[in-house]
């Protein structure tokens, strides 16, 4: 019997269409060489939903969201909409509500495409930042007094729960485990001057790593994990890091192929290394990553790798 895949398709807004639309052919293309199938869900959620009917993630969507199997996600944020709306009550809200604990950010240069890091040699590059997905500052946790007289004050805290960092932890170092990586883990934070959030990371982290012998660790504060990431990128395998920080050093590092991501969330590792090994052949091919310089349309791009993963 064919396995069957429920996905959520949320194209979003921007490019967030235009980019789903091809990542959904390269997912079809690998599913057929693989002989799954995936039965996509379209949902219209984002800026456009919210300025026609105000709402962002009505309860009846969310309860179809969790009766899936992954979510597929373009981009969401509009030039109308007041910034905090979209990034709260859509897309942080689908994180907490589904529980989605972690966020893995793979870091791997492509072929002939150039890094903007001139002493590194990009064959060195190939880390993963796993970024703790339900906590810390993004908990929402604090609040104002006074608020809008000149005595205001604004409290926002961050919450790490002994839980909530195991769990965490515990996929970074089975992740390192797996084939393919080095076996090796770095916690990324600043326990310098977080001296509780920081202390409990450091806690856990040293236990999770006496469970895990034969995987090696390391500890970097999170500014000089920045310095690093330009200088000497290749000393990262695995790097396990709280919400926010992991939200700042992934903007300095990633790029993420999503489509691929999903498929090995899902355990379909093959139909996965077939949308990277397509993304890897077409690379080259273009003569830029940025929009509108890269010598094809989007659409060619999708066919390309999409066929590409086919034969993969
Ligand atoms: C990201 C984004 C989001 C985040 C925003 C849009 C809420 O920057 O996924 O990295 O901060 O997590
Ligand atoms: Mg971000």
């Amino acid at each position: 019997m064919t396995i069957t895949y429920r996905i959520g398709v949320i194209p979003g807004d921007g490019t967030g269409p235009e980019v789903v639309r091809e990542g959904r052919k390269v997912l079809g293309a690998v599913a057929a060489a693989e002989g799954f199938a995936l039965d996509p869900v379209e949902f219209d959620l984002g800026g456009e939903r919210y300025l026609r009917t105000g709402e962002t993630l009505p309860e009846s969507v969310l309860e179809e969201l969790r009766a899936l199997d992954a979510i597929y996600l373009g981009a969401v944020g509009h030039p109308d909409v007041r910034p905090g709306v979209l990034e709260r009550d859509l897309l942080l809200r689908i994180r907490f509500e589904l529980d989605q604990y972690v966020n893995v950010r793979p870091v791997r240069p492509y072929p002939g495409v150039s890094v903007p890091l001139a002493r590194v040699d990009p064959a060195e590059i190939d880390l993963v930042v796993v970024r703790e997905n339900s906590e810390g500052l993004y908990a929402g946790a604090g609040g104002f007094h006074r608020k809008g007289t000149a005595g205001e004050v604004a409290v926002q805290e961050s919450i790490n729960t002994r839980f909530g960092v195991d769990r965490c932890l515990a996929f970074a170092f089975e992740l390192a485990r797996r084939p393919g990586r080095r076996g090796h883990v770095t916690l990324v934070h600043k326990t310098n001057v977080l001296n509780y959030a920081g202390d409990l990371w450091s806690r856990a982290f040293a236990d999770m790593a006496t469970r895990h012998p034969g995987v090696g660790t390391a500890y970097v504060h999170v500014d000089a994990a920045c310095v690093y990431l330009v200088e000497d990128p290749g000393r990262f395998d695995l790097v396990v890091t709280d919400n926010m920080f992991g939200d700042i050093v992934t903007d300095l590092a990633a790029a993420i192929a999503a489509a691929g991501l999903m498929l090995e969330t899902l355990g379909e590792f093959e139909a996965a290394r077939r949308v990277e090994t397509g993304i890897r052949s077409v690379a080259p091919k273009l003569r830029s990553m940025r929009a509108a310089e890269m010598g094809f349309t989007t659409s060619e791009v999708g066919d390309m790798i999409a066929e590409a993963a086919a034969n993969a």
